[in-house]
């Protein structure tokens, strides 16, 4: 076969994942901030299958819908009735498709392209191919027999294996390449005969055998195709994925003091040369730019820091934050939707929503935008230059111009000028004496009492 074949990827996801106990379906539970089913659709297409498959339960709208958004198809398993019955449901979607189809369990978040590489290039060799692995605890594995040529013998289901056959740990990964009409033949005449009473996939290499074809084996490592089942296997396989990316980030020459205290998503972005201090948390849609610095306790999502910033200790960033090169942010403050301009500083305790700071503005400690009225959002806008007074109130929409003053304490409800200085508070009183006449009189009255008693 030339690399012009046509792919599609088939991924059984209308299992019901009773072991989650979950309301949510197995395939959407996150890894990295990104559903499983995101994570084995990715590495479906890091291999080259564009056209893609998911096989959901009915009620899995969720399902659907992610599907849709991520620009696949879908295709509904009416009956859950095994996991041959389920890649036989895809069917009617691909019957116009001529070219190889791969299958795949949509449980396994850690898989790679490799992994479908492995399989596509084991097919050539017979006409099918499936992918297995050596288990250190095959436990509930289909377990595959080799013959002589290190081709399949046959694959033994855990429940239908007697005492011999549970002693192998060659292990059925789930991954399935075969010629797409030929498939479809072989899962259309699956039987039921098992001590399941389901369709089982792994019965398609005897059909194919009937029709003489053999079924190539590709190994791939443990680690890459182990499935989730149950929350504390989504915690290992979040584990994994993590260790994962942050030795990538090492790779690429990010700084990490601790990466076991760092939290990457799926497509955080950390340039050469940015430094992750302990105990950071990154959301999905963050792009860190180089010589950058995140300090301790920051959590970022959806947020892009500039060259040279520095952000935290215990800064947030929501989505929409921008800043720009050599932005400082500073403890307890909390960035959303605001574009910070170059070399500006908000280094305590601040609020900035919905706003715009201008190039080189100081924003003291304690500010906040008012940017939400309790139905509406509405924009602050500081210009180039501003000082901020500490315990500033920015009662949106408003305007502050370039290079203004704004005293401390004060409550913005009007536009400033620009270069002006604004100062909204009580004029300070001033009454000399008083405390002391004051504490004179009660401490006489405390006494009078005291003696009274
Ligand atoms: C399956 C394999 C086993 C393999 C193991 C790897 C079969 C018969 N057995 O067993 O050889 O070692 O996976 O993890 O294939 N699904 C459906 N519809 C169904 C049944 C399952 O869509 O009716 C989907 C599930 O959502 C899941 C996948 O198929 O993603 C595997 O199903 P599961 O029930 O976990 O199969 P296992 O018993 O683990
Ligand atoms: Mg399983």
């Amino acid at each position: 076969m030339t690399i012009t074949t046509p792919l599609a990827g088939i991924i059984l996801a209308a299992g019901q994942g009773t072991r989650m106990k979950s309301a949510r379906a197995k395939v959407m539970h996150e890894v990295a901030g990104r559903p499983i089913l995101g994570h084995v659709m990715a590495a479906m297409r890091a291999a080259g299958i564009e056209r893609i498959v998911v096989v959901t339960a009915p009620d899995a709208e969720e399902t659907r819908a992610y599907v849709r958004n991520e620009g696949g198809e879908s295709a509904i398993q009416e009956t859950h009735l095994g996991t041959g019955h389920a890649a036989n449901a895809a069917r009617e979607r691909l019957a116009d498709f001529s070219g190889i189809v791969v299958t795949t369990y949509g449980d396994m978040p850690l898989v790679t392209a490799a992994c479908f590489k492995a399989s596509l290039a084991a097919r050539e060799k017979t006409g099918l191919s499936l992918v297995a692995f050596r288990a250190e605890n095959p436990a509930a594995y289909g377990r595959v027999f080799l013959d002589g040529e290190g081709l399949l013998n046959r694959i033994v289901e855990q429940k239908d294996a007697d005492e011999g056959a549970r002693t192998c740990n060659l292990c059925n990964a789930g991954i399935f390449a075969a010629e797409a009409k030929a498939f479809f033949r072989w899962t259309g005449a699956l039987g039921n005969n098992n001590a399941q009473r389901e369709y089982y996939l792994t019965d398609v290499p005897l059909f194919a055998k009937r029709d003489g074809i053999a079924c190539a084996v590709a190994t791939v490592d443990e680690a890459d195709v182990t499935g989730v089942n149950s929350r504390s296997e989504l915690a290992r396989a979040e584990a994994a994925m993590q260790d994962r990316l942050r030795a990538a980030a090492l790779d690429a020459g990010v700084g990490m003091r601790d990466p076991s205290t760092v939290y990457l998503s799926f497509d955080t972005v950390l340039e050469a040369d940015v430094q992750i201090e302990p105990f950071t948390v990154f959301g999905p849609g963050v792009v860190v730019k180089g010589g950058a610095r995140i300090r301790a306790f920051s959590h970022l999502e959806g947020a892009e820091v500039g060259r040279g910033a520095i952000v935290g200790p215990y800064a947030r960033l929501r989505p929409g934050a921008v800043l720009e090169e050599n932005v400082h942010i500073g403890n307890f403050v909390e960035v959303k939707n605001t574009r910070v301009q170059k070399g500006a500083k908000a280094n305590h305790l601040t609020y900035l929503g919905d706003a715009f700071v201008g190039a080189g503005a100081n924003i003291g400690a304690g500010t906040i935008t008012c940017n939400y009225d309790g139905f509406d959002k509405h924009e602050t806008e500081i210009g180039a230059g501003a000082f901020i007074g500490s315990d500033t109130t920015l009662v949106a929409p408003v305007r502050v111009g370039a290079g203004a003053y704004i005293g401390a304490g004060s409550v913005i409800t009007r536009d400033v000028s620009a270069d002006a200085l604004v100062v909204v508070r009580a004029e300070q009183v001033e009454k000399p004496g008083w405390a002391e006449k004051f504490r004179t009189r009660k401490k006489a009255r405390k006494a009078a009492k005291e003696r009274s008693k």
